[in-house]
């Protein structure tokens, strides 16, 4: 857990965190300025996936990804488990009559960091600290939809069981990475 609290927090990490805590905003009913607290929380959700799905598309054909393709694989099966969330919380907005924003504003990851960086180590550390943020924003989520709205609870609980296997994986690929501790 240190370890992971220690991830060096660059973009996409600094922009995870915010994205939970402007939900957890939302959540007080600080932020969600007249909008359907429903939609802000979604959206929130929304835009944590299209980070995860850049990041890890982008690792899967990063030069540690290449070089190692069974961990190319890896990243590449859960670019693909982020994109059907990406969708599934998209149509929900639809459902629930919002406009999903697929160009989130404010955001500071930018595709070109993740090319240049060789420690494999340090990207995963992120990544698990960044799957076990995207956790807790979905256990609130969870505790928010269940007394009013059981089906946009149980879509967040089959996405939070996969987001919980990220995180397993990502362990797992740390420990290989950084000696077979953990
Ligand atoms: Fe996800
Ligand atoms: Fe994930």
């Amino acid at each position: 857990m240190d370890q992971v609290e220690s991830a060096a927090p660059n973009a996409f990490l600094r922009d995870v965190r915010a994205i939970s805590a402007r939900m957890h905003g939302a959540l007080l009913d600080e932020e969600s300025e007249g909008a359907d607290p429903a939609l802000v929380l979604l959206q929130s959700a929304l835009t944590a996936e299209i980070l995860c799905v850049w990041r890890y598309t982008m690792m899967s054909v990063s030069l540690a990804g290449l070089k190692q393709p069974r961990i190319g694989a890896e990243f590449q099966e859960q670019a693909n488990d982020e994109r059907r969330h990406m969708v599934a919380i998209a149509q929900r907005i639809r459902e629930l009559g919002g406009t999903p924003d697929f160009s989130p504003h404010g955001l500071e990851t930018r595709f070109g960091e993740f090319g240049t960086r060789a420690d494999l180590a340090g990207l995963v550390e992120q990544n698990l600290a960044a799957e076990r943020e995207v956790i807790g924003l979905y256990r609130r989520m969870i505790d928010h939809f269940e007394p009013h709205d059981p089906v946009t609870a149980l879509m967040l609980t089959n996405i939070l069981e996969e987001e919980s296997e990220h995180a397993t994986d990502m362990q797992d690929l740390l420990s290989i990475e950084t000696g077979g501790h953990g």
